[in-house]
This record gives structure tokens, sequence and C-alpha cells, in this order.
């Protein structure tokens, strides 16, 4: 580093707060401050204008209906198409540009560039054999794909046809893929023969077959996409009864034209299953027209999305981010929206980088699980490229420390970018507290206040505001149109896991009715609002939401565990990490054969990504003279920190114990 460099640094550390960089400012999306008030003086209707930006087949009646709540309903009355949304309507004016730039992991061999024309064309091909097999409106289709075209395709022409889709992550095992197809009784499947992780190809369709044969209910068909070619020819995968190659039920259907079916505004677009507290996941139900409206409106606020330019989200679209602001709100923008099929450090750590400069990204949507990790490797390899082109930075899935931001602001963003640290859930459907980019100072490590027209506050246990500075549970006040509607074919528990705790559940008026998402949080005097982390026993791993109760009945299923508890401990890449303490049947220590099989048994439940960090064998848990186990001193332990209160436990000395094997 030369004296200036040193110098930058050392002023970007002790900064606090940043302004929108004003060649940004003055061509953002929205620029007025007024914004805020006006929702609040016109909320509900302050919506209409999210609305607006989608076409309606019938015009809604009422903005929000609120006569039941938490049973909230948005746009009533209105119809309209998702996929006619985000293709049909765009061809006459971007029917040539890109709507979708793809690139494979193997370096420029086989990218692929879809103009609005392509991409309408395969989808109603693909609408067309989906009805064909059976699919009617409201017939819930599983697709369980990695990073293909394929996947947005499969998305479309399931709205085109009014049939929900639920996707579930390529890196999910295939018993979860069972779990979430047995949950939504869902009798079709798209998938695909495999992918590329690291230069090499990675046999998908085994895991699919396999989850195929826990599945309860019959699966009527099975759509396979063939990504690899010839490279996968190895696998030896012979197409069974009721599977069908995807290029061929495209070319049977060359042509087709599907008229897009007209939904109700709240018809289910979508189901996603994510993690909760209970080892089942839960159905996330997002509709057709509040959803929709939702994502538009954000990319469109936060994410400054015009249609000309090119922006880049690198999250997978198997989460909620990839479908809200890769597929969903940028298509109904009318934007060109990029894939990468890969991670950053393939063939090198600059490959990021390298993408941003061929396709001049104009925008970069990323998580700070990622940013560390970039940081950790260095600025080399951002130095090697051209990153001109990027107009906004954004961050999303946990909280990001001012470190990483102001390493991100300035390496990334060369101090031109603004930066958006986005808080929001797969239940909210899309962004709810973050700065709009052309107005609001920004302050790293904080998310920001809430959108205009959100009404977020801080709270206490007994649903009364905090003081600023002071951390507090993080609530919704009102409902926004992006909100989910219910869990999947369980009313009961999502009013029992979203609004149970600070609701008053006998009232019919809204005004009594709260939303919880289960996040701790402190806000300034500004308004600025900190997100400090999950408060039930979910953890965040890289961004990714894990159930500690889904990892533990994993690990009880493991032939010789009596008893596991798992918690999240600090990792300075990840966010958090697995640390799973586990007592053994014969009560004491398991060894490096059982640590295997216990790793090997939460990967088949629910995939890599909740692989244990640590195991660790005790003879007991700590526990309250209720039996509880305190989880928070498990914490404590997995991040050398000083031990809590222990006067409250059954078995204080045990906690020694364990501490001793953590360090070992
Ligand atoms: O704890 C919050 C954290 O991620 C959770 C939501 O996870 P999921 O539904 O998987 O959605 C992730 C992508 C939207 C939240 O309850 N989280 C998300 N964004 C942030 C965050 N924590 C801090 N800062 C954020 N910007």
């Amino acid at each position: 580093m030369g004296d200036d460099d040193v110098e930058l640094e050392a002023r970007l550390a002790e900064q606090d707060v940043f302004e929108p960089p004003s060649a940004f400012a003055e061509q953002a999306n929205v620029a007025d401050e007024a914004i805020y008030e006006e929702f609040e003086e016109n909320w509900p209707d302050c919506w209409t204008g999210a609305a607006d930006l989608l076409q309606w087949d019938r015009e809604y009646d009422t903005v929000l209906d609120d006569s039941n709540p938490p049973f909230y309903e948005w746009f009533t009355g209105g119809e309209l198409n998702a996929s006619a949304n985000c293709l049909d309507r765009h061809l006459d004016d971007r029917g040539d540009e890109a709507a979708i730039e793809w690139i494979g992991e193997p370096v420029d061999e086989d990218d692929r560039t879809y103009t609005y024309a392509e991409l309408h064309r395969e989808v109603n091909e693909f609408a067309a054999a989906l009805r064909d097999l059976g699919v009617g409106a409201d017939d819930v289709v599983t697709l369980y794909m990695p990073m293909v075209p394929e996947l947005p395709i499969a998305m479309l022409a399931c709205a085109r046809i009014g049939a929900p889709h639920s996707v579930v992550f390529a890196g999910f095992s295939a018993e979860a893929l069972a779990t979430r197809m047995n949950a939504a009784d869902s009798e079709y499947l798209v998938t695909c023969d495999g992918y590329y992780r690291r230069g090499d190809p990675l046999d998908h369709l085994r895991k699919a077959n396999e989850g195929l044969d826990a599945v309860e209910h019959p699966v009527s068909d099975v759509v396979v996409v063939d990504r690899l070619g010839p490279n996968g020819d190895d696998f030896g995968h012979d197409l069974g009864e009721g599977q069908h190659d995807y290029d061929d039920l495209v070319a049977a259907h060359a042509g087709a034209d599907v008229e897009p079916v007209a939904r109700d505004a709240e018809d289910m677009l979508f189901l996603m299953y994510t993690s909760g507290t209970t080892g089942q996941p839960k159905g996330v139900k997002h509709t057709t027209g509040g959803y929709l409206a939702w994502a538009a409106w954000t990319s469109q606020a936060v994410l400054d999305i015009e249609p000309e330019d090119t922006y880049f989200c690198s999250a997978d679209i198997g989460w909620i981010t990839g479908h809200s602001y890769i597929v969903y709100g940028p298509l109904a923008l009318g934007t060109t929206t990029m894939m990468y099929e890969g991670t950053p450090d393939h063939p090198d750590r600059d490959r990021l980088w390298q993408i941003v400069e061929e396709y001049e990204a104009t925008q970069l949507y990323t998580a700070p699980t990622a940013i560390r990790a970039f940081m950790k490797w260095g600025t080399e390899y951002p130095d090697r490229h051209d990153l001109s082109s990027l107009r906004l930075l954004g961050t999303v899935g946990e909280p990001i420390n001012p470190r990483a931001w102001k390493w991100y602001y300035r390496h990334i963003g060369n101090e031109e970018c603004p930066i958006v640290d986005t808080w929001w859930q797969t239940e909210t459907g899309g962004m709810m507290v973050t700065t709009l980019p052309g107005i609001k100072s920004m302050k790293p490590g904080s998310a920001g206040p809430p959108l205009p027209g959100v009404d977020v506050q801080i709270v206490d246990t007994n649903g009364d505001e905090v003081e600023a500075g002071r951390a507090g549970y993080l609530t919704v006040q009102k409902p926004w149109p992006g909100m989910l509607r219910t869990l999947y074919d369980n009313d009961e528990r999502y009013v029992e896991e979203y609004w149970a705790e600070y609701s008053d559940t006998d009232s019919d008026d809204p005004d009594d009715w709260v939303y919880f998402p289960e996040d701790g949080a402190k806000i300034d005097e500004d308004g600025y609002i900190t997100v400090l982390g999950r408060v039930d026993d979910v953890i965040n791993v890289s961004g990714h939401r894990l159930g500690t109760m889904e990892i533990e009945s994993a690990i009880v299923g493991v032939e010789g565990v009596a008893e596991a508890a798992v918690v999240g401990g600090d990792h300075p890449v990840k966010g958090e990490a697995v640390y799973a303490y586990v007592i053994t049947e014969d009560g004491y220590d398991g060894d490096d054969e059982m640590r295997d099989r216990i790793v090997a048994g939460v990967e088949d439940a629910i995939g890599p990504i909740a692989r244990p960090q640590q195991v660790i064998f005790t003879p007991e848990l700590p526990k309250t003279r209720s039996g509880k186990i305190m989880r928070r001193l498990l914490e404590d332990i997995a991040n050398g920190d000083a031990l809590g209160d222990t006067s409250t436990l059954r078995n204080p000395e045990i906690v020694e114990e364990i501490r001793a094997s953590v360090q070992d």
C-alpha cells in the first residue's frame, strides 16, 4: 500500500456516515425525501404506485382488505399474470434486448443470452409442455435445479399456466427434497442431470432420484434438463418411467403460444420452504399481485434498476433473494438480469470481477459472507479488472460488519457507488429496511431506516418501543403488499409463528396485530436500524437460514446418538457456523468414525451447508432444573466467550467439562 492508500484507509476506518455519491443521486429513481412523509400520510394507498408498475388484466377494487387480520389481502379483485408481466409486455420495446445473461461456470464455454423474445418463446413452449403433462392451475410444481436458465424459464412457465412453483435449493439433500414435495403434495418435478462446481461436473439427478424414492405420494412426471451434455455420460443415468427430457419436450412444443392464465391478485404465485424452530420447514406462501408489486417496486426504488441496466445478483435462485431479485423484480422492470452458475473462486478468485467487467454490470447485489471472503483473498483480484460500470452495490442475508462494508465501498465501488444493506426475509417477499440510495446517508453496519410505508418498531418484551440505542425486538406494525399470506396448509402455525407474540389474537382490529420476524435489533436517534440477529433457534450460516432443530433431528437419527444440541458460533467469514454438542448412547466419547457419521447424517438430511464445523461429544448438556437446554451457554463455549450465568443450572459442573473438550 502507498502512503495515500494508508491515509485513505485510515480516514475510511474512522468515518461513520457516508453520503450518497452525487453522480448517483442525480440519476436515482427515487430522488425526493418527501416520499417518506407522503407514504405515511397516504397509507395504504401509497402502494398503488407499486401496483402501477404492473400490467393488470383486471383492475383491483381495494388496495388493502384488512377485515380479517392477520389474513390480509392486497389489490383484491385485481387479476394479472406474472409471466405476462415479466415477458409479454416488454416484447414491443425490449424484445431484442437481453432478458437473461447466463454465465456458465466453465469460462466462455457456453454462456447464453436470452433476449426477451427468446425467453418468451421458450417459456411458452415449456408452459405448453407442462400443460400437456397435465399440470393444471394450482398444482404445485417442484423445481430442484441449480443456476441454469431453465430454472427461471420453468418458474415463468408455471406462472403462465397458474401453477405455483416450489423451488428447492439444489444444494439441499435428497431427503430435504422429499420432505418439501411431501409437504406440498407436489406431483411434478423439474430437475437436471447435473451442473459444474469448481470445474467438475456434479451428479444432481442421482440426488433427485433418491429424493423421489422417498416421496410418499405418486409423482406423475419428472422433467430433466440436460445441462452437462456428454460430460454427464459417466453418471450413467437413463430416464426412467415418467421422466422426460426437457429439450425433447420443448422441441415437441416448438412455436407454442400459451395464453397467460389471469390469476387473482391473491392467488398463490409460489411456495418457498424455509427453516423455522421446529424440524419441519415452513411453506411460505406468496401471492401474485402483492408479491410481484413488492419485488418490482423495491427493485426500482432500492436497487435503482432501469431497463437499460445489466444487473447482477450473485445469489442462488433457490433462495428468496434469487426469486425476488434475479427473476421477478428485474424481469418485471424489463431489465437485463445476470445469472452465474458457479462459485466466485473458479477458476480464480477474480471470477466475479471478470464477469462484472465483461458484462459491464451496473449493480451488484451479494451477501456479506461473500464480501468477507473477497476481503480475505485481497484486493489484487478486484484490482485486475475495470469495475467502473458499477453504479450501486447491495448486501443481503446477514449483518455486515463496518470493516467489510468499507472494503466493499472502496475496493469494489471505488467510493462512487452507494451501498444498500437490505434487511428482509423469505416471509417479507422483498426488502423492508434499507436506505433509499439516492437520498439517505449510509451508516456502515446499520441497514438503515424502514422503507417508506413500512412501519417498523423496535420493542421490548411487552411490545413497548425501546429508547434509541437500546436492544429490542424488530416488529412490523402494519401489513405490506409483499408479505406472506400464510404457511401452506397451516393457518394456525402462521398465526403462532409470526403474530402471536405481540398481537391480541382475539381482536379483529388490525391495529392489534403485529408481525414478529424473530430478529433482535436496535435503533439510533436518526431512526436507523441495526439488526442484531435471530432471537429464535435459527442460525444464519453464510446468509442461509438453518433451524437448529432440523440439524438436531438429523443428528439424533444417527445410530448411537442419544441427544444433541446445535447452536451457532461466530465465524469470521460465514457469520455463523454450526456447533453440535452430542451425547452418545453409551454415555461418553464418540470417536472419529462416529463424528464422520454425524456429519454425513446432517449432509444427507439437509445438505452440505448445514455441515457442523465442530462436533463436541459430551456426557451431558447444560440444563435448567426444568430440563431446558441452556443454549446461550453452549454459544458462549463455541465462541470462547466468558460464560453467562450458570446459577440456574441443574448441572453447572458440566459446563467447564464441555469447554475443556472444545479447546482440545
Ligand atoms: O436474521 C435476518 C437475516 O436473515 C434472516 C432472513 O433469512 P431468509 O429468510 O433466509 O432471507 C434471507 C434473504 C432475505 C432475517 O430474519 N438478515 C437478512 N438480511 C439481513 C439480515 N440480518 C442483518 N442484516 C441484513 N441486511
